[in-house]
């Protein structure tokens, strides 16, 4: 079987990356989180008081963008490539409600997306990629072997969230994470660059009630009916 490009997009929190990371270990592909790149500017624009000049001039944080540097590595541990904001490991800092709450309106911006896509389409796709975000089958990678589309109920997400975060030893709210993720998709679904949509040749998996063997499972037999020989 050829190495394929594995577009993951969907509502916000529906269990992309941990479905993304289980594709890659199981056929050695590449994963990369796209989702962590936008947290990584958000957490940049945080750090160097750039929130305001978002609103101001626009020109003068694009400006400041020059600044950063993004790179993934591998980790044997945790087995996912760790994002980094220039030589700083961010990987967990970049989870937290700071980020998420304001994460949505930079990644609105097209300047922004532009450098991001820039950096997502170099990755060397040869070795078989899975990549997990909101434009991915759309915009960054049209041409993918398999598009898929994750969603759940609104209150799964939360509640899903909210355990992963307490699990991490983060302070949070169930309410503020279910306003965060409906917040998310409004903004995700109805900016006027790259918006999250459903592309027509994807497949929509709705795992309310799925565990994720059972997604791994669904997933593995599209890619054995439609690719091996
Ligand atoms: O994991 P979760 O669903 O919470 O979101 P994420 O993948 O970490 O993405 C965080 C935010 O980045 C999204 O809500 C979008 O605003 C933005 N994003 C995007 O615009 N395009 C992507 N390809 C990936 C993420």
């Amino acid at each position: 079987m050829k190495n394929l490009t594995i577009a993951i997009d969907g509502h916000a929190s529906t269990g992309k990356s941990s479905i993304a990371k289980e594709l890659a270990v199981k056929y050695g592909y590449i994963y990369i989180n796209s989702g962590s790149m936008y947290r990584a500017v958000t957490l940049f624009a945080i750090e160097n008081n750039l929130l305001k000049l978002t609103k101001t001039n626009i020109n003068l944080f694009i400006d400041k963008l020059k600044e950063i540097s993004i790179n993934f590595k591998f980790n044997d541990n945790s087995l996912i490539s760790e994002i980094y904001l220039n030589s700083r490991n961010i990987e967990n800092e970049i989870g937290g409600m700071h980020v998420s709450k304001l994460v949505s309106e930079i990644a609105a911006i097209p300047e922004i997306r532009k450098e991001m896509v820039k950096i997502q389409r170099t990755i060397d796709r040869g070795k078989g990629v899975v990549m997990d975000g909101r434009d991915i089958g759309s915009v960054v990678f049209p041409d993918a072997d398999l598009k898929l589309f994750l969603t759940a109920s609104d209150s799964v997400r939360a509640k899903r969230r909210f355990e992963e975060m307490v699990k991490n030893g983060l302070e949070v709210s169930y309410e503020d994470i279910l306003y965060n993720i409906k917040n998310r998709d409004l903004l995700d679904s109805t900016r006027s660059d790259s918006p999250l949509i459903i592309e027509k040749d994807a497949v929509v998996i709705d795992n309310s009630h799925m565990s994720i063997n059972d997604q791994i499972d669904k997933i593995s037999k599209l890619i054995k009916d439609k690719f091996s020989n």
